[in-house]
């Protein structure tokens, strides 16, 4: 089995070009505050239905601060897929300053809906996943709704499986319950818990 690289070495790696199927182009770019507008202006464009579950807002500015003060300060760490100037899509994995779960890192992922389907998904999922693992996380979650069906097949490319079904967990930005599945991987493939994933 071969180490894991360094996340120093990891990172290293980028900006990165990488082309969809349908032959674009895009720059994958580690975030930083240089990114502030690009987020805005892509979070205000998404459909209203992503709106209604993105787990942190990101079309408030607040948020957006948020998550660049997290990335300055190490605890969140970010891809962004740059079409020119315009954002594509991000990848991001979140690590839990709790004792308990200090091993513990939360991937998300959302994609431009006018790149969907072209495997731009795939390719952040797979970057970020990897980025998660050079930082030494041994248990990573990805959380959605079960009608998020383009994540769940996303998730499970890369080895994830529903682990726990949260009864009415969401609420939407319309004030609307929904259930929340959360996918799990076990880096080091040890596991306390039940060996079987939930089916959905
Ligand atoms: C989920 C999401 C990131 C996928 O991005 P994408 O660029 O369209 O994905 P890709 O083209 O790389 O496809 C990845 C896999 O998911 C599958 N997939 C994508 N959308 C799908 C859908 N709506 N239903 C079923 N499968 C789907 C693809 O077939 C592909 O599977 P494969 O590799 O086995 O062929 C994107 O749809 C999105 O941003 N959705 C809204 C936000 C969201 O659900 N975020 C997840 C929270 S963690």
């Amino acid at each position: 089995m071969s180490a894991t690289p360094s996340i120093e070495s990891n990172l290293e790696k980028y900006p990165q070009e990488v082309t969809l199927t349908d032959g674009r182009r895009l720059e994958l770019r580690v975030v930083g505050a240089v990114d502030r507008n690009a987020i805005l202006a892509f979070a205000r464009g998404l459909p209203e239905q992503d709106l209604l579950f993105l787990r942190v807002d990101i079309t408030r500015p607040e948020a957006v601060d948020r998550w660049l003060a997290n990335v300055a300060e190490g605890t969140t760490l970010s891809l962004i897929a740059y079409d020119g100037d315009a954002m594509a899509g991000y990848a991001t994995v979140d690590r839990t300053p709790a004792r308990w779960t200090r091993r513990v890192g939360e991937l998300r992922l959302t994609v431009g809906q006018g790149y969907r389907g072209q495997g731009l998904g795939r390719h952040l999922s797979a970057r970020i996943f990897d980025i998660a693992k050079s930082l030494g996380l041994k248990k990573l979650t990805a959380n959605m709704t079960p009608d998020q069906r383009g994540a769940q097949a996303a998730f499970q490319r890369l080895g994830f499986v529903a682990e726990a079904l949260l009864t009415d967990f969401v609420e939407d930005r319309d004030g609307g319950l929904h259930d929340l599945v959360m996918m799990t991987f076990d880096v080091d493939g040890l596991t306390d818990h039940a060996d079987h994933s939930l089916q959905l």
